[in-house]
């Protein structure tokens, strides 16, 4: 059972194409992490899943239906990137309204533990952190009880304590059967939290997979050694290479066949190889790869 479906989905603004061909499912139960840098189209793919926006083209079901009918049945909960709570409210007010306009809701207890705001409930809005009013807002995002809960960059503005915290009650939630679906531009939190990363840039899909899987597709790894003065013709030409760089005496390869590469460079040239380094590609290193390749 697929939660969400996008097909050929696209999104125009005038002549800014948000959405560029979007093709993507999630399965039932997963929690997925839609990586991007700003711009690459994730708060309007999601607004668009929310039915808040209308496609230019294309097609999206939630559950098998339109977006606008499954979140009249109750099925989705979302953390939007902005809005604002209620400020002459307390915690438990606010949640306590909101949870009552679900047909199924979580009991309110449940809420504010899974949410984190058990100490909080006597607080008025105008009263609360940044990082606070982040949970309560996640608390009225799971006040449904929705099947499918949507994330749009829901730690901006949190400090690290804040964040792990936060991620917490995200797997808490998701740890009954339930989908989530949240948007980020940080890789760790991609990383950590997700059983895959689905990674966007210009509207489109660019890479999809778990987080090891997108390391390995992008990455390779880097070799650099110092070249002083000698030519460095031909090493473009060595097995394995994709990229050469020299600057200041230093050479920097990148290479996907680092044993053929490494190999080819003691025996197949007569350069005198000192210094050298090898680092392995990290997420950080794949993610600017993708997004730069697009
Ligand atoms: N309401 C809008 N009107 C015009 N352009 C928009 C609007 N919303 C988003 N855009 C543009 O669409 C692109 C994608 O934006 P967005 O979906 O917010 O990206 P992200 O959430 O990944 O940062 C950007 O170029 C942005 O400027
Ligand atoms: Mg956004």
């Amino acid at each position: 059972m697929n939660a969400i479906a996008f097909t050929d989905v696209r999104k125009n603004y005038g002549d800014v194409l948000a959405v560029d061909g979007l093709n993507l499912t999630v399965e039932a139960g997963r929690t997925v992490a839609l990586l991007g840098p700003n711009g690459a189209g994730k708060s309007t793919s999601i607004n668009m899943l929310l039915g808040l926006v209308r496609p230019s083209g294309g097609r999206i079901e939630v559950f098998g239906h339109l977006p606008d009918e499954a979140v009249a049945r109750g099925e989705v909960g979302a953390m939007l990137q902005s809005g604002e709570l209620i400020p002459e409210l307390t915690v438990m007010e606010l949640v306590d309204f909101v949870r009552r306009l679900y047909p199924r809701p979580l009991d309110l207890d449940e809420i504010l533990k899974m949410a984190d705001l058990s100490d909080l409930v006597k607080r008025r809005a105008s009263k609360l952190s940044g990082g606070q009013t982040q949970r309560v807002r996640f608390a009225l995002a799971i006040a449904g009880a929705p099947r499918l809960l949507v994330l749009d960059e829901p730690t901006a503005a949190m400090d690290v304590e804040s964040r792990q915290r936060f991620w917490a009650s995200m797997r808490d939630y998701a740890a009954g059967g339930r989908t989530v679906l949240f948007a980020t531009h940080y890789l760790e939190e991609a990383d950590e939290n997700s059983d895959r990363v689905i990674v966007v840039a210009k509207g489109r899909v660019v890479a999809d997979g778990t987080a090891a899987q997108i390391k390995a597709g992008a990455g390779g790894y880097t070799v650099s050694f110092t070249l002083g003065g000698q030519p460095a013709a031909g090493l473009d030409a060595l097995p394995g290479v994709s990229a050469v760089e020299v600057s200041a005496g230093a050479a920097t390869l990148r290479t996907t066949d680092l044993d053929a590469t490494v190999t080819a460079l003691y025996r197949g040239t007569s350069l005198e190889i000192r210094d050298l380094k090898v680092t392995g590609a990290d997420l950080e290193d794949a993610f600017l790869a993708l997004t730069r390749e697009s």
